[in-house]
């Protein structure tokens, strides 16, 4: 049989297979079913700033309220004794993770500032979390925020947290950066010990009967691996921390062809949901397959091999394959004359 395990984070894991943050870890029923068939480590879906901040200022107000005269109100809507917070419900849950579930838990923290919300780091590492995965979803839609500054926002983050916590950080981001390489490199310098690649960007749509914008949330395709797994080969050789892929891992052969690119563990959400619990073990038999028909031991094995130092034609993960994409097409008979 060959060997699955990998290392992320400096976390031994028994397979590169990992749910990534979804609504699968907000129930322990569900949690512990995701561990049942197969899975190696558990993402907790986040703890959003904008919660955070928006329950601190709502008390904040509701004090304030009492302390300019009327204390009353405090007699007719008193706070339950048993009131939890947000962050309360957030860091019990994972605290109850822990305690039912024997893989490692990675918690979520998901903002876009530098400020208060940062501390919950601490707490989060108290709660048992064997690592910490900081998402800063930021769309950089200000015309007075240049490239450096946004980039310089993301290192101002995990070093305010690094300074804070102990245990392994990751960073998952977007695809959205115009050099790639260099601001992994120094995320890394600032203390990452891992790379996320990468983040959906959902994208509103307009609704033309109401002239309204919609949020819109569909489920990823294997397509949206393609991406990554460009991504993976080409920073694999450059960055010395751990690679996790997210976005379009499906099947056996995404989640494959991820590692060989240099990942080490692949992050499942869509297919998860699309398919339930079960579908991590069914995956993982059809990877375990693949290696024996293909002679490898082990992940460790094959982990990096189609890099793009490694890969024989390392040109077709840059811009030749661009010319030769385009080149490579040809259109229907009869649509063209
Ligand atoms: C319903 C839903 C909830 C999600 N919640 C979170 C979240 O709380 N935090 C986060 O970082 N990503 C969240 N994600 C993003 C996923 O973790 C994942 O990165 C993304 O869906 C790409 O992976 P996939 O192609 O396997 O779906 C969510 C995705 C979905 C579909």
């Amino acid at each position: 049989m060959a060997d699955l395990s990998t290392e992320y984070l400096g976390l031994k894991l028994k397979n590169p297979l990992v749910p990534s943050a979804s609504p699968l870890s907000k129930q322990v029923e569900s949690a512990l079913a995701l561990e049942d068939a197969g899975a190696s480590a558990l993402i907790m879906h986040s703890l959003f700033e904008e919660k955070i901040t928006y329950e601190n200022e709502h008390f904040e107000r509701f004090f304030n309220q009492q302390s300019i005269g009327h204390g009353e109100a405090d007699s007719f809507h008193p706070i339950p004794d048993d009131y939890k917070s947000y962050q309360d419900e957030y860091l019990e849950h994972l605290a109850k993770l822990k305690s039912e579930l024997d893989i490692p838990v990675i918690a979520s923290l998901n903002g876009t500032s530098l400020g208060g919300w940062i501390e919950y780091g601490t707490a989060l590492q108290e709660a048992g979390a064997d690592a910490l995965e900081l998402n800063i979803y930021y769309l950089a839609a200000d015309a007075q925020e240049d490239s450096q500054q946004v980039e310089a926002r993301y290192i101002e983050i995990l070093q305010s947290l690094r300074a804070n916590v102990s245990i392994p950080i990751t960073m998952k981001l977007s695809s959205q950066f115009s050099a790639l390489i260099p601001f992994t490199q120094q995320l890394q310098q600032h203390g990452a010990n891992g790379i996320v690649i990468f983040n959906r960007f959902y994208q509103p749509d307009i609704d033309l009967e109401t002239l309204k914008i919609e949020p819109k949330l569909e489920l990823s395709t294997s397509q949206e691996s393609l991406l990554r797994i460009r991504w993976t080969a080409i920073l694999f050789d450059q960055l010395d921390c751990s690679l996790a892929v997210t976005g379009g891992m499906h099947n056996h052969e995404d989640i494959l062809k991820a590692l060989l690119a240099g990942a080490d563990v692949t992050h499942m959400c869509s297919a998860l949901l699309q398919h339930g619990p079960s579908h991590i073990e069914a995956t993982l038999q059809q990877v375990e397959q693949w290696l024996e028909q293909h002679e490898y031991d082990s992940i460790q094995q094959l982990k990096g091999s189609i890099s793009r130092q490694h890969a024989i034609d390392p040109s077709a993960y840059e811009r030749a394959n661009y010319i030769s994409v385009l080149d490579s097409y040809s259109h229907p008979k009869g649509v063209l004359r």
